[in-house]
């Protein structure tokens, strides 16, 4: 060893020339570029046992009905909040050809799949970067750039482009798909609270151990563009990479590693819990956190002006729900139209009751207008969702009382004015 070690500041595994397009090792490997923004953007160098595009002359074909789910037609949602139940898993399905489109507009989608099947293909999907949520189950995800193992509660990031597959552990698969048609997801960060809330970038984990296959066979490749799926067989793995350089990669990011922002004296609002930006989209997890002591610790009642609100349930009581929903359910609340607690949980709040923890796991997406449900969404809508803020017509509690303004009036007086108890006691001995 030499009496220093050096790093070169940019990830990279395996056997690269000493920088891309250079040197005397590409006469003999294949150097591929994943590159963005018409390569200006983010890339990573790839470098191949064989050449990328040694496909078998005339096994290119185009799939049509693929995946139907995916391509499920879409709807305006107009002015009725859903929720939608558990999506059935459907025997033969596996990742990608069981994906179910939900919600979407036109720079982000959010999708479901129960797969059941084992992928015996490759996918690429050429139109977006895909950020997964894993609801339920465990496996790897096998990539160009290496395998990443994960389980319940690990976000994975798949860049657009990236060739890969799932190999599904036994047992029960869930998975929440979000698709980012315009950009690659941004972490989120506030310029006053800096780079470590709600996550550091070194939660992220990126694959490092190369699994090279130099094999041959017939190796199918899907690609989606838009709603087309195009399959390609290539007569050598696909995984034939002896090294990698870049910071275009696929990873994963659990979601025991937000640790949110909270605060003691007012209720912060759903924007204060996003962890990634993503055009037309942002992506908060409302997590295991203290409850507000002295602030509102139900969410006040909103109208979301700008965004459609998805919400989906990962674990716990979530503490705005009221018992209403459970885990895998998704909420669907459409742009403007106001809602919030429900009525079990504003009571608590009212009486006083404070349970010290939110003891909850949810994901939350909201879409930038004008977002669109799909059909197969609406088929797994549950009926009579509206009814759940039901108590607030009637409940005394909540329901119309002639005596109704002069109670508030007289309240008014005595609590509007009331300040927070911080100040310390009047010095006594003061003149
Ligand atoms: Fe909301």
């Amino acid at each position: 060893m030499e009496k220093y070690e050096y790093f070169s500041g940019t990830p990279e595994i395996g056997i690269v020339p000493r920088a891309p397009h250079a040197g005397p090792l590409l006469r003999h490997v294949f150097e591929q570029e994943h590159g963005r923004g018409g390569f200006a953007g983010k890339v990573s160098h790839t470098y191949h046992l064989y050449p990328p595009t040694n496909w078998l002359p005339d096994e290119t074909r185009s799939l049509p009905q693929w995946a139907p789910g995916w391509e499920s037609p879409l709807r305006p949602v107009g002015g009725i909040h859903h929720v939608l139940g558990v999506a059935p898993a459907e025997p033969g399905r596996d990742v990608y050809r069981g994906m179910g489109r939900l919600v979407a507009n036109a720079t982000a989608a959010m999708n479901v799949t129960v797969p059941r099947a084992p992928m015996d293909y490759f996918f690429e999907h050429h139109s977006a970067t895909m950020v997964f949520f894993v609801h339920e189950g465990r496996g790897t995800l096998e990539t160009t750039f290496g395998p990443i193992e994960y389980k319940k509660g690990d976000f994975l990031i798949v860049p657009k482009g990236v060739t890969h597959r799932f190999e599904l552990s036994p047992g029960a698969h869930y998975y929440w798909m979000y698709e980012s048609f315009a950009g690659d997801p941004e972490k989120s960060e506030a310029p006053t609270t800096g780079q470590f809330i709600t996550h550091s970038r070194s939660d992220y984990r990126f694959p490092r151990s190369l699994d090279t296959r130099n094999e041959s066979g017939r190796f199918e490749i899907i690609a989606k563009v838009d709603g087309v799926y195009t399959r390609r067989v290539h007569p050598t793995h696909p995984f034939d990479v002896i090294g990698w350089r870049g910071e275009y990669l696929p990873y994963r990011f659990a979601v025991e590693d937000v640790r949110p922002l909270v605060a003691d004296r007012s209720h912060v609002p759903p924007s204060g819990h996003t962890i990634f930006r993503l055009p037309g989209c942002y992506l908060c997890v409302f997590t295991v956190r203290s409850v507000e002591k002295e602030g509102m610790w139900v969410p006040f009642f909103h109208k979301n002006l700008d965004y459609l609100e998805t919400l989906g349930y990962h674990f716990g009581d979530f503490f705005s729900g009221g018992g209403v929903v459970g885990p895998g359910m998704v909420s669907v609340h459409p742009v403007g139209l106001p809602h919030g607690p429900k009525p079990r949980s504003l009571q608590a709040f009212m009486d006083g009751a404070n349970a010290g923890v939110h003891n909850e796991v949810g994901i939350m997406a909201d879409f930038a207008n004008p977002a669109q449900v799909s059909e197969l969404a609406l088929g797994l809508s549950r009926p009579d969702y509206m009814n759940a803020w039901a108590g607030y017509t009637s409940d005394p509690r909540f329901a119309y009382a002639p005596g109704r303004l002069a109670e508030a009036r007289a309240l008014g007086e005595r609590l509007a004015d009331a300040r927070d108890a911080l100040r310390p006691p009047e010095d006594e001995g003061r003149a």
